[in-house]
């Protein structure tokens, strides 16, 4: 094991001693994921009651990690850590740059992880308060967002609708198109990367997930966006055996009278 591994491995079994933190699953998941100050970051919001527990991961993923997790009152709650080391820190200064409610001007790693984190935080609760199907967002700190855990009452994750069986595909479309309405219309945020594996299916019931890169529909950069939402959907809902043209989903979306 290389020294910085077990430096990590070390650092959790300290956090696990000072008792806050129940148990952790998975613990070689968190050599690579839970550097220092992750580790202090879910010690924190331990201490602030969101998490008592931390399963093992629900999603590994390019740049983050998705962990099931259990609160002080016993629910499960989805925590999504970023990884410093492998975000894709490009796509990150090029969208938070073009946000107006951020002024981030540094090419420090962890404030535009941190400042990405607090962008996908603030879009959930807009796309939630304009009554949007999305994870309840709980808080975000550093590099982690803890949120409502999209799944059934035994803890087993809701799938993407791309790997699963939709048995109503007109309704959950409909549905769909609806979401993506409100979050236009009302939210007034373009999600920019929708698409059936950022889309949940829970008995039917889609939510929309995955949103940090969404952008406010007043930036020059949302229409494009949009279009490309609006294509990921279209090919998506063709696979399930429901066929839109473009004309039409855009006007629906965009609540354009004919
Ligand atoms: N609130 C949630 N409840 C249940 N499962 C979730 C939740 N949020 C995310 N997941 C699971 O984690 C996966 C990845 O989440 P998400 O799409 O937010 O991360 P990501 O940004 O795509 O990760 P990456 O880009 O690194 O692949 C989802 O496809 C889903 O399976
Ligand atoms: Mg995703």
């Amino acid at each position: 094991m290389s020294s910085k591994v077990s430096k990590a491995d070390d650092n959790l079994r300290k956090m696990l001693s000072e008792k806050r933190l129940k148990s952790v699953e998975d613990r070689r998941v968190g050599s690579e994921v839970f550097d220092k100050i992750t580790l202090e970051t879910l010690y924190k919001l331990a201490k602030m009651g969101y998490i008592n527990v931390l399963n093992g991961a629900i999603s590994t993923g390019k740049e983050a990690n998705v962990f099931k997790g259990i609160d002080d009152d016993g629910n499960f709650v989805a925590v999504k850590i970023y990884r410093v080391t492998t975000s894709d820190f490009k796509k990150m200064q090029q969208y938070i740059q073009g946000d107006p409610r951020f002024n981030v001007k540094s090419s420090n790693k962890r404030q535009l992880i941190n400042a990405w984190v607090t962008k996908e935080l603030r879009n959930l609760t807009r796309a939630y308060e304009a009554g949007v199907n999305v994870p309840k967002p709980l808080v975000a700190k550093n590099n982690v967002l803890v949120m409502e855990f999209i799944g059934d009452a035994e803890g087993n994750p809701a799938l993407p609708m791309r790997l699963s069986k939709v048995s109503n595909p007109k309704k959950v479309s409909e549905k769909i198109i609806e979401y993506v309405k409100i979050l236009y219309n009302d939210a007034k945020i373009v999600h920019g990367d929708l698409s059936g594996f950022n889309i949940l299916i829970k008995d039917d019931e889609p939510y929309i997930i995955d949103i940090s890169q969404g952008m406010i529909v007043d930036h020059p950069i949302s229409h494009e966006l949009l279009n490309r939402d609006i294509d990921n959907l279209i090919r998506d809902f063709k696979k399930l055996g429901i066929n839109i043209t473009k004309e039409e989903l855009k006007s629906k979306i965009m609540d354009l009278k004919s």
